[in-house]
Parts: C-alpha cells; structure tokens; sequence
C-alpha cells in the first residue's frame, strides 16, 4: 500500500484546505507554516490558496506526500481515525475529551500567569497589554461557547446519530441553527488568535523575556494550534454530518406520514 492509499484519496490541486487539514496535525502543521486559512478558507482548493498566497504549488503537494510518507515509514499515521466513518458520539466524545479539555487547562494556566508577567514587563512591553485584552475576550469567548456545544447542540447531534429512526423536536428548530451560530463564534475565536499571533511576532518572545513570559507565549501557540484543529474537526467534519443526519431523518419521516407519494426516479 502507497502512502497516498494510506491516507486516502490523492492530494491535488482541486483538493481543499479542510480535506487536507483534516488529515492530521502534521498536515495542518504544514498548511499553517503556509499561512493558509484552513479555518475560514477551509472550501478553498489548494491551488486557488497557492494561487492567492504566491506559493508554488507543485512544491506544496510534494511536502503534502512527504508528511504522508513519514507518518507511514514511522507507523504514526497522523490520521488518527477515519471519522466520516465512525459514530457521531464517538467524534463528539474525542473532541469533549481532547480538545475542550485541552481548551480548559490551557486557558486556566493562560489566565494565572499572564497577569503576572504583565504585571512585571507591561512597562518594557506595552504589546503586552493588547495580548492580555485580546487573551481575555478569547477567554471569555470560549467557555460558554463549549458549555452551549456540550449541553445543547452535541446531546442533540448524538441523539440523531444513535436513534436515526425516532422523534426528535429541538428546541431550535433545526440543527442548522445553532450550527450557523456556533460557526460565527468560531470565527471570532480566529480573528482573536490571529490578533494574538499578529501581536506577538508568531508568539516569539522578546529577546530579554524571562521564563514565565516564555512560557506564556508556548502555551497560547499551543492553544492557538489546538483551537484551530478543533474548529476544523467541528466546522468540517461534525456539523456537515450533523446537518445530514437530520435531513436524512426529515426525509424519511416524509416517507412515513406520506406514503404513497411517488418518488423520484
Ligand atoms: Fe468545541
Ligand atoms: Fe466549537
């Protein structure tokens, strides 16, 4: 077997920033040092992404099959499970169990360090105040964000994987609803981290930074990487399967209540 068929299917052109980020943390890695939107841009084609950003592409797709042939000469294949495949609960339950509770710690050790370096090299570093502002909206962006995912919208999601065939009636209408919203709060969730990113020079510490502003600055890289995956596993792969689980079930409600309705050849 090819590391391309272990994989999946071949990277090109036509293949979009979400199909390739979804492959992996090392994939999204590679996207990321090209400074490619794979959040919000994640419909985008590598070849219109390359085309906008000046990147060659044949030199993109070349490192694309290298990260593919390392993880299999490795046997860590960076596509830890194939998704499209596996019970909604089961994606929703790795996404609660890593990346929310990643989001959590993280944000925590975030909040009771950053002051304290402000505190001390706010005067030397001015930058750091607009980094404080912008950590703490994103902060307080992020946990009720979760709590809505975990106790509306997943319940929900998870519902519709496990009982295909029972009543569902949410409260919301339709999935597409509070999917929409979700999806506006993740793109403000990147804006905010792209102004961290900005603001900080990539998270590079000053030359005379001590070790906990070091430290700082690792921690919010970290969760900047773990945020965007997060949203890409959720905008790309959960809410697109979420939407057509419910449309499925619609249309065979449709079936029940109507059944000599003539369908389509
Ligand atoms: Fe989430
Ligand atoms: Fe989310």
């Amino acid at each position: 077997m090819t590391s391309h068929e272990a994989e999946g299917p071949v990277v090109g052109p036509e293949t979009t920033l979400a199909a390739v980020a979804l492959r992996g943390d090392p994939y999204m890695a590679l996207l990321d040092r090209y400074g490619f939107d794979f959040c919000r841009g994640a419909a985008r084609t590598l070849g219109d992404a390359c085309a906008a950003q000046g990147v060659a592409l044949q030199s993109l797709l070349t490192e694309i099959e290298e990260v593919g042939t390392r993880a299999s000469n490795d046997g860590s294949s960076p596509t830890p499970a194939d998704w499209n495949q596996r019970p909604l609960a089961e994606l929703i339950a790795f996404i609660v169990d890593t990346h929310h509770a990643f989001t959590r710690s993280t944000i925590a050790r975030i909040s009771r360090m950053l002051p304290k370096v402000v505190a001390k090299h706010g005067a030397q570093h001015p930058h750091l105040q607009s980094v404080a502002a912008t950590f703490g909206e994103l902060a307080m962006e992020m946990e009720p964000h979760m709590r809505r995912e975990e106790m509306v919208l997943f319940p929900f999601i998870r519902e519709l994987g496990s009982s295909p065939e029972g009543p569902v009636t949410p409260p919301f209408g339709t999935v597409r609803n509070p999917v929409r919203m979700m999806m506006r709060e993740h793109d403000r969730a990147e804006e905010l981290l792209a102004s961290l990113y900005a603001t900080t020079n990539g998270f590079q510490p000053p030359a005379d930074a001590c070790i906990a502003q070091k430290t700082v600055y690792a921690a919010l890289a970290a969760l900047r990487i773990d945020l965007l995956r997060h949203m890409s596993l959720e905008n790309d792969l959960l809410f697109p399967r979420a939407m057509e689980a419910e449309l499925q079930k619609l249309s065979r409600a449709r079936a029940v209540t109507s059944p000599g309705t003539p369908t389509a050849p």
